[in-house]
C-alpha cells in the first residue's frame, strides 16, 4: 500500500538525533536559551494546579531541563522532590550537578517503561520530547507506567513533535487520563481523575 500522509505510521524523534546509548554529544542542544523557553512555555501549564511540598519526575529528563525550568515558573517551594530519571548515564552526567544544595534534582538511570518508583508516589511527571524517542511498542508501557507512578489527581506533562501530533492521546485516554489543556497537537496537560 502506498503511504500517504493518513496512513503513514506516527513519526518518531525527528527533531533530535536518535537517542543511541553512548550517543550524547548532541546534549548541548536541549539547553539553548530558546529551548529554555520553549520548555519554561509547556511547563507553564502547570500554573495554579501544583500543591506545595509536590514531588516531580522528569522521566526522559536528559540533562534535566524540565526540573531546572520548573522551579522558574513554579516556585521552587512547591517541590519536596525532583528527580530527573533517563536510560542514558551520558546525559544525566551532562546535567548541572550540585548535590550539597538542599532539594537539587536527584538523577536517576531508568526507563520510561519500568520505572523504579512506587506506585502513587509522584504528584507531576514531565515527558518533554520523550515519546518520539522510544519504540514503538514501549509506549504503551510508558503511558501506563505513567498512571502507575501518579497521585490520584496528579498531573503529566506530555510533549512530542508537532508532525507527531496527538497519536498518543488516545493511550493515555484509554489508561483512564483526562486531557486537561493543550497548548498544541502533542504538547498536552493529563490528569490522573482524582477520584481514580
Ligand atoms: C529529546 S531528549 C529530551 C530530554 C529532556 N526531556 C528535555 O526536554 O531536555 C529525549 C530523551 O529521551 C530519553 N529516552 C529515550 N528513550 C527513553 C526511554 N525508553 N525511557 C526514558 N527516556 C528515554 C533520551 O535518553 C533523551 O534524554
Amino acid at each position: 500500500m502506498a503511504k500517504t500522509a493518513k496512513n503513514r505510521p506516527p513519526v518518531r524523534s525527528v527533531a533530535w538525533p536518535s537517542p543511541l546509548p553512548g550517543r550524547v554529544g548532541w546534549a548541548w542542544l536541549l539547553r539553548l536559551p530558546w529551548r529554555r523557553r520553549r520548555v519554561r512555555r509547556i511547563l507553564g501549564l502547570l500554573r495554579g494546579r501544583v500543591s506545595s511540598a509536590s514531588v516531580l519526575a522528569d522521566v526522559g529528563g536528559g540533562t534535566g531541563v524540565g526540573a531546572e525550568e520548573v522551579t522558574r515558573v513554579l516556585s521552587p517551594t512547591e517541590f519536596q522532590r525532583r528527580l530527573v530519571l533517563d536510560p542514558q548515564r551520558g546525559m544525566l552526567l551532562r546535567a548541572p550537578r550540585r548535590p550539597e544544595r538542599p532539594g537539587a534534582p536527584e538523577l536517576v538511570v531508568a526507563d520510561a517503561a519500568r520505572l523504579p518508583l512506587a506506585d502513587e508516589s509522584v504528584d507531576v511527571l514531565l515527558s518533554l520530547g520523550v515519546l518520539c524517542c522510544m519504540n514503538d511498542e514501549a509506549v504503551p508501557s510508558a503511558v501506563s507506567e505513567t498512571w502507575r507512578v501518579l497521585r490520584p489527581g496528579g498531573f503529566a506533562v506530555v510533549s512530542v513533535p508537532l508532525r507527531r501530533g496527538d497519536a498518543d492521546e488516545p493511550l493515555f485516554q484509554a489508561a483512564g487520563f483526562r486531557t486537561v489543556q493543550k497548548l498544541r497537537p502533542g504538547r498536552s496537560l493529563y490528569q490522573r481523575p482524582a477520584e481514580s
